[in-house]
């Protein structure tokens, strides 16, 4: 009696991102946007999840809490199996907000990244209208409460996709000043709105979508207009770099 490995979650998502391609269209541009604000070397990605960075940046090293067989190996991004100063870049792709205990992952990132390296990451903006689609209509909580700093007791029985999605907007929109005293190692280069209407519609990585591949690229260079009057009351997402001091 044999068959099959059950299905991971990994493998689910791999499958989605093979079959839907208005989730590829609108990635490419999340990726091109990161890719352009990664120094050349070495990039670490966490949370590379169904593991697509290496198309665009072949120089990269992809990781996630979850091992998979396309993964080069399985890294917690708070305690990181790789030795001091060999990166000059660490990616994340909507991860920050999975991490238990950011303050541990940010003084990884100080160990592991060499001077003037960056971080480069693409996570979830709480805006008025984008915090009603992700209140009611995603899975992941939104607790705009909880301390960012605050060191927790980690929980051996954490899901990888547990999360609080609010934690980048606290970090980098709401107490950006305090980010910036608890992390001096670190100076914050650049928070974006990004993502309007394609992005929901989209339905990410859910199976459905309200709209066809096609229209992606038009309606992104319409968000592109439109995120500079209306970004901070609707942005969906934040793209966000840091420097290594
Ligand atoms: C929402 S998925 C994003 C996956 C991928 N970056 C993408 O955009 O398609 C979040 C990923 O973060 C990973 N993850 C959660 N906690 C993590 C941690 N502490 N360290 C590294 N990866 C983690 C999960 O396993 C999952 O693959």
């Amino acid at each position: 009696m044999s068959g099959a490995a059950p299905a991971t979650p990994l493998d689910s998502y791999r499958e989605i991102w093979r079959r839907k391609a208005v989730l590829r269209a609108l990635y490419d541009d999340y990726y091109l946007r990161i890719i352009k604000l990664l120094k050349p070397g070495r990039t670490l990605e966490l949370g590379a999840g169904s593991g697509h960075l290496r198309t665009y940046s072949a120089n990269s090293v992809l990781t996630d809490i979850q091992p998979a067989p396309w993964l080069d190996a399985a890294a917690d991004a708070q305690a990181l199996p790789f030795r001091d100063a060999c990166f000059d870049n660490i990616v994340l792709l909507d991860v920050l907000h999975h991490v238990e205990n950011p303050t541990s992952f940010f003084a990884e990132a100080a160990r592991v990244l060499k001077p003037g390296g960056r971080i480069v990451m693409l996570e979830p903006a709480i805006t008025p209208l984008s915090g009603l689609f992700y209140r009611y209509l995603h899975p992941e909580p939104v607790n705009m409460s909880q301390d960012p700093f605050a060191e927790v007791a980690a929980n051996p029985k954490r899901d990888p996709y547990d999360a609080n999605q609010a934690i980048p907007t606290l970090l980098f929109r709401h107490r950006r000043a305090e980010f910036d005293q608890h992390f001096p190692n670190f100076h914050l280069a650049l928070v974006r709105n990004l993502s309007l209407f394609a992005y929901p519609l989209s339905g990410g990585f859910r199976r459905w979508s309200l709209v066809p591949a096609f229209v992606v690229r038009p309606l992104l260079l319409i968000e592109d207009v439109l995120l500079i009057l209306l970004g901070r009351f609707m942005a969906f997402r934040l793209l966000v770099m840091l420097e290594r001091r």
